[in-house]
């Protein structure tokens, strides 16, 4: 039988660790960056949190100036709108520190240095944008893993939908992952972002273009995520447990890339594009719905069961495939009640009439969907949305 093709895309470089953004003054002057644009969300400037990287820009000498007026999960509009203001500004490079929102909107600002298309155009056709600038990428949860994925989600408010615009252009040049970002990151934001990498971790496990490479990161993630998430969240002292979250969304972002997420993240998409539930927490709504669904399908069962494996170091004696998919399936479930995840999409303004519009958007997504071991039927993804709508 021919060999499958893989690939594995990575940044140049990543830091992690203690004080690792104390790195930065290095990385630019290894890009030889003298003018660069950075990019932030006014909210962690008010933290004060995106000071330890304007301390490490004024010792870089670089020129800098900073951009931070966007939403959390623009739409494409709002991105470009930033876009319009910084291009044309000669900048060589751009750091951008802040949850996938920040990363996203910033990345895209990196192949957008021209203007032969804008984000509307890339939404039509990804392939065509080049690269412009190198990028240091320096994430705020843990989270997204958009540190390291050549993706950008962006939303698109007249389909009511988001969209992934994906291009390897996209991918960063330098990641840092230090800990005293989010170390006072809040818990509902740590617990839903946490979820996120969970799913990222498992269902590229789980996807149908898994492969040698993504498995790798796919599963020491997940084996991270399940033994952290738990004391990330609920203990504001617990760096170690905090920085091995950064690393395994890391690895969530390089699993995404090296294969694809599957029926959770497809599904939860219509529920932020049209009612602005975070990603973090659509997602984790979905997950434990998506993973019984799927459970009917054998060949994930089994690759359930080798995560159970890689992931459980306690003292539970389980044999079977069957016991060691559900047993896992139980135990995520416990961790997303745990951490107190809204699961009730009533909350977020949805009514019972939306069913059908959710469940044709969900079909929509057939880029992701396609991954998914057990084909969705119109049918499953009303099923699936009805359990999140009691
Ligand atoms: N590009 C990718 O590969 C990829 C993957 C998954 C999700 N995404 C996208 O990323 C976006 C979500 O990103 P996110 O979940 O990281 O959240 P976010 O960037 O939207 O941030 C959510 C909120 O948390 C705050 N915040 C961030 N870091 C903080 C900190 N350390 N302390 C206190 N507050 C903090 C932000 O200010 C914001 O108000 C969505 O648009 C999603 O679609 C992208
Ligand atoms: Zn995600």
């Amino acid at each position: 039988m021919a060999l499958e093709k893989y690939s594995l895309k990575l940044p140049k470089a990543v830091y992690s660790g203690k004080e690792s953004m104390d790195n930065i003054p290095e990385i630019l002057k290894a890009a030889g960056a003298k003018k660069v644009a950075a990019f932030t969300d006014k909210g962690l400037r008010k933290l004060g949190l995106f000071d330890l990287v304007e301390v490490q820009l004024k010792k870089s000498e670089v020129e800098f100036d900073i951009y931070d007026d966007f939403p959390a999960e623009p739409s494409y509009q709002a991105v470009q709108a930033v876009i319009d203001q910084f291009k044309g500004k000669g900048y060589d490079f751009i750091v951008a520190c802040g949850g996938g929102s920040v990363m996203d909107t910033a990345k895209l600002a990196s192949i957008l240095v021209t203007d032969e298309y804008g984000v509307k155009e890339l939404l039509d056709d990804p392939k065509r944008a080049k690269k412009c600038l190198q990028i240091l990428t320096i994430p705020t949860t843990a989270g997204t893993g958009a540190e390291c994925t050549p993706n950008a989600i962006v939303g698109v408010p007249e389909k009511e939908v988001k969209i992934g615009i994906v291009n390897d252009n996209m991918m960063s040049d330098y990641v840092i992952l230090d800990a005293r970002l989010i170390e006072n990151l809040p818990r509902a934001i740590a617990a839903s972002t946490g979820v996120d990498a969970m799913c990222h971790c498992i269902e590229c496990y789980t996807s149908n273009k898994a492969n040698a490479f993504s498995d790798t990161f796919a599963l020491r993630g997940f084996d991270m995520i399940m033994n952290n998430i738990v004391k990330a969240c609920d203990d504001k002292t617990a760096l170690t447990e905090k920085n091995n979250m950064q690393i395994a969304a890391f690895y969530g972002g390089v699993a995404i890339t090296a294969s694809g997420t599957t029926a959770v993240h497809a599904l939860s998409y219509p529920l932020g594009g049209k009612y602005h539930v975070a990603h973090g927490t659509s997602n984790a709504m979905l997950l434990i719905p998506v993973m019984k669904m799927n459970a009917a399908n054998e060949e994930f069962r089994k690759r359930m069961a080798e995560a159970w494996d890689a992931a459980y170091h306690g003292d539970k004696k389980l044999t079977t495939v069957d016991e060691k998919a559900y047993a896992l399936i139980d135990w995520m479930d416990e961790i997303v009640k745990h951490l107190e995840i809204p699961t009730d999409l009533k909350e977020f303004g949805v009514k019972s009439d939306d069913l059908e519009g959710l469940v044709a958007a969900g079909l929509q997504q057939q880029r992701l969907l396609v991954n998914n071991m057990l084909e969705v039927t119109a049918e499953d993804a009303r099923k699936i949305y009805l359990q999140v709508m009691a």
